[in-house]
């Protein structure tokens, strides 16, 4: 049985990860009205993997014969100054993730919740690949600067990614 405190971060974490999806759809919108659609592919994708995220957390509460409770989810930017300024965005969006996951798991061991601590291991992992992802990118606009062929190039890179869904949600 989850504690209620417990279960109140987890519906609040299932908000945070709605918020990611919606965030990187309004920034998939974004790179499609600048004509950037291999950035607009990598965004969606990262909406489409969000949802995973929501699905994990949705389906936790429920084994755990929990009630999900939704909530409103905060409206997000529309526009950026360029392209790097979004993925910055990104970057700085996966590191407080991952901060509030951390919370999470805190939270979960402070009130000896093993079951809890278990599941948000693979989320632990995954913040790692997030911020990684997104710095990736940022470094690469860096060094592209204000040379339009780089970022041209960074963009066939980017339409190369496909969706590929997580194991356990993939059932
Ligand atoms: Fe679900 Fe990108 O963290």
């Amino acid at each position: 049985m989850l504690k209620p405190n417990v279960l109140e971060k987890l519906n609040q974490q299932i908000n945070a990860e709605l918020y990611s999806a919606y965030l990187y759809y309004s920034m998939a919108g974004y790179f499609e009205s600048i004509n950037l659609k291999g950035f607009a592919n990598w965004m969606t994708i990262q909406a489409q993997e969000e949802l995973t995220h929501v699905a994990r957390f949705f389906d936790y509460i429920n084994d755990r014969s929990a009630r999900v409770n939704m909530r409103a989810v905060d409206a997000p930017s529309n526009d950026w100054a360029s392209p790097r300024a979004a993925i910055e965005d990104v970057y700085k969006h996966e590191c407080a993730i991952s901060e509030k996951i951390n919370e999470c798991v805190t939270l979960a061991l402070q009130e000896h919740d093993h079951s809890t601590n278990g599941f948000l291991q693979w989320f632990v992992t995954e913040q790692v690949e997030e911020e990684a992802a997104a710095d990736a990118i940022v470094q690469s606009l860096k060094l592209i600067g204000d040379n339009t062929s780089g970022l041209f190039m960074l963009d066939v890179e980017l339409a190369k990614r496909v969706f590929v869904p997580p194991p356990a949600a993939a059932a």
